[in-house]
């Protein structure tokens, strides 16, 4: 089953990464499955913070960074940089006080001189932030798509990790960290957890109940 769904996913990733301009886009709703393994990929995911001792091949990185890149975005601006971090050093000083064995890190950052509205008239405001982590998410079910496990840990906004992972990776001002993914080959198999609670769902007002 997570090789068909792997299987899938990572066609309908590069399926869309290679649309033309003006060419219908396939979608998870008009495949067979009507959006299954679309939705069974996202319902399956979980962090993974045990990794083997198993290098992740760029073909997958590709993909992982992909998928960060489709995410929504305000104004379409695209505010965010990725850096992929495989040296083991930099990895040991980017896991501050939570030590991993992961062979890979993304760090998800924020670029704050793409923030500026495309009239010219001024900065949005920290919209980014949001769209940096609409990317992470994205990344993070890429790589559980593709076999692989993540654990998002977070850095912005505190300020004090973010000047630390700035430190290690030598960014500019510009260039704000909102999450180091740690990125591996699954060593544990946690299940996923049920998150849903109808109690935090309301209609057409906050308490409001489905007519
Ligand atoms: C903003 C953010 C920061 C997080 N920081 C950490 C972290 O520093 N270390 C860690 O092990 N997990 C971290 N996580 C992962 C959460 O602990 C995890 O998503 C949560 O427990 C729910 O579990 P699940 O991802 O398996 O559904 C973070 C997640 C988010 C969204």
């Amino acid at each position: 089953m997570k090789k068909l769904l792997f299987a899938m996913t990572t066609v309908l990733l590069m399926g869309s990464c290679s649309t033309q301009p003006g060419e219908k886009q396939e979608t998870a709703a008009n495949t067979t499955d009507n959006g299954q393994a679309a939705i069974e990929n996202i319902m399956t995911r979980t962090s993974i913070r045990q990794y083997k001792d198993q290098p992740v091949e760029q073909e997958k990185i590709d993909i992982m960074l992909k998928a960060a890149m489709a995410a929504p975005t305000a104004v379409n601006l695209q505010p965010w940089h990725f850096i992929v971090i495989n040296d083991k050093n930099t990895i040991k000083l980017l896991s501050g006080q939570q030590p991993t064995n992961a062979p890979l890190m993304i760090a998800v950052c924020g670029d704050t001189d793409k923030t500026t509205m495309p009239d010219g008239k001024g900065k949005l405001p920290d919209f980014w932030v949001q769209d940096v982590s609409a990317a992470t998410e994205n990344l993070l079910l890429a790589a559980h798509a593709q076999g692989l496990g993540a654990v998002w840990t977070g850095v912005y906004p505190v300020m004090e990790r973010v000047a630390e992972v700035a430190n290690v990776l030598n960014c500019p001002n510009n260039i704000i960290p909102l999450a180091v993914v740690r990125i591996g080959y699954p060593d544990e198999s946690p299940e996923p957890k049920d998150k849903f609670k109808q109690e935090n769902i309301s209609y057409n007002k906050f308490g409001g109940k489905m007519e």
